[in-house]
């Protein structure tokens, strides 16, 4: 059967296999980041403790991390570890810095096979020593990879990478590396972690929560938001087609009129 994005009002009939084949190659978001929210809930609700939500959540990182390196994303970036998320009771900090140690050891493998490039933004130096060695050797052995950069944003706050770009920025001026009158946006966008990621188009936030969380405030200027109720231990490859397909419907205007965009 054919589908046209105007034909198709309901999705929940369509496989994974035909979703994809909706997915227009072309106009694939060339960064998307997703707000991985919702595992305390999903646990809650089966009486198990959080951390079960996390572990679960960390499955479904792999499957999506996977789907969108099929799709040809060329860069996914993952909210995995707010600077606010700090303020947690020490153990569930804890387990968290363990999974996230455990995902490395686990995924690099994978990474490798798939022509993954792994990255990271935030303050990695936060971390502990264990987390930062894998993510060390998880860079240094994926850095010629050509394939989807995968970006974790770990002890990530967007004020922060705000702040730390102005600082870097001041003391360039000061050195007189840069005039005052010569930073404009571009230059602006080079001292943020995210200097080598393509400009954010879509991000996806799970678990109903309609806020930006700190994550990407520079960047998210112009993307365009996608919410949704599931849980992130919920979350499928399914799910993940929905979002992109919804994305690819949007028009995208940048302050010009609809007319202006000649459609
Ligand atoms: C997201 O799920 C994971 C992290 C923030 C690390 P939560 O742990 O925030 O789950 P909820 O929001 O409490 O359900
Ligand atoms: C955002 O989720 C951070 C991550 C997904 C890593 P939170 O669950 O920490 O966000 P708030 O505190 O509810 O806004
Ligand atoms: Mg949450």
């Amino acid at each position: 059967m054919e589908h046209t994005l105007t034909q198709v009002k309901n999705y929940a009939d369509l496989t994974p296999a035909e979703l994809r084949a909706l997915v227009d190659p072309m106009r694939l978001p060339r960064h998307m980041a997703i707000i991985m929210d919702g595992n305390g809930r999903w646990a809650a609700r089966r009486g198990l403790p959080r951390i079960a939500g996390h572990r679960k959540g960390m499955e479904v990182v792999r499957e999506v991390v996977t789907a969108c390196s099929r799709l040809h994303v060329p860069a996914l970036t993952l909210y995995a570890f707010s600077t606010e998320n700090w303020k947690r009771p020490p153990l569930e900090v804890s387990v968290l810095m363990s999974l996230l140690t455990l995902y490395l050891r686990q995924e690099l493998s994978l990474m490798k096979r798939d022509n993954i490039r792994f990255s990271t933004i935030g303050r990695v130096e936060d971390l502990p020593p264990e987390a930062r060695a894998w993510i060390e050797r998880a860079k240094a052995e994926t850095a010629g990879n050509t394939g989807m950069v995968l970006d974790l944003a770990l002890s990530y706050g967007g004020r922060w990478e705000i702040i730390d770009a102005v600082k870097k920025i001041a003391a360039d001026m000061k050195a007189g590396n840069i005039e005052p009158d010569a930073l404009d946006e571009k230059i602006f966008s080079g001292y943020l972690d995210t200097r080598y990621m393509p400009e954010l188009d879509l991000v996806i936030r799970t678990s109903g929560e309609q806020r930006i969380s700190n994550f990407l405030l520079w960047q998210t200027a112009y993307a365009e938001l996608y919410f949704t109720e599931a849980l992130w231990p919920d979350f499928t490859e399914r799910d993940l087609l929905v979002a992109i397909l919804d994305y690819q419907g949007r028009q995208r205007r940048f302050g010009k009129t609809s007319e202006q965009l000649g459609s």
